[in-house]
């Protein structure tokens, strides 16, 4: 495995039997294969990390009114750990800058301490929270600060300024 034989390209629907079966195998409740043709359909952004022919992660992102949004961002699980996801929320960031955006945004499940770690890595910030904004699988033990509602998860709302990046380096 050779760093050459890495590139990322934008995502089209011949990708999508390999990303779901990512997507699948990641979340406990992953995107439906019609909810990514849709965000394909109305021109999110939407890349892809390979090696080779082989997807490793792939990332969607929207743009609009200089506001921008990473919707999902995920890498195969046999293949974490190679600064892929960086890479991918790296090359997102360039892409919303093309398309004049001058924030970003995300959420992110609390319990989620890998996502934070990498988003906290690149700049974000945490700057809000969403109350039971995730379903969780039952049974699932996550710590949430409210507990009235069950089987509820919140998530973190972190964002990045993107009018202080001057330079590709600065991403
Ligand atoms: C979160 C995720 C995308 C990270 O992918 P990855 O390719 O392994 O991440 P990278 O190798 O690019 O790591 C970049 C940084 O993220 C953080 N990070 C990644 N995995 C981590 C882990 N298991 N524990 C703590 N920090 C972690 C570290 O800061 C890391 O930098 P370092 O290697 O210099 O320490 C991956 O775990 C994933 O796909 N998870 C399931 C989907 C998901 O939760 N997506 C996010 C939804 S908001």
């Amino acid at each position: 495995m050779t760093e050459q034989t890495l590139s990322i390209r934008t995502l089209s629907t011949d990708d999508l039997p390999q990303v779901l079966r990512i997507e699948r195998a990641c979340y406990d409740f992953p995107w439906s294969e019609d909810l990514m043709r849709n965000c394909l359909e109305v021109g999110y952004h939407a890349l892809t990390l390979c090696e080779a022919d082989e997807i490793r992660g792939y990332a969607f992102a929207s743009s609009g009114a200089g506001e921008s949004h990473i919707l999902n961002i995920c890498v195969d699980p046999a293949h974490r750990g190679q600064g892929y996801a960086r890479t991918l929320v790296q090359q997102c960031i360039a892409t919303v800058m093309v398309h004049a955006a001058k924030v970003i945004f995300l959420e992110v499940r609390e319990s989620n301490h890998a996502a934070i770690a990498l988003y906290e890595s690149l700049g974000f910030v945490e700057i809000g929270r969403r109350d039971n904004y995730y379903r969780l699988r039952p049974g699932t033990n996550a710590k949430s600060r409210k507990t009235n509602r069950r089987n509820r998860e919140d998530a973190l709302v972190l964002s990045r300024d993107l009018t202080i990046i001057k330079t590709a380096d600065d991403i």
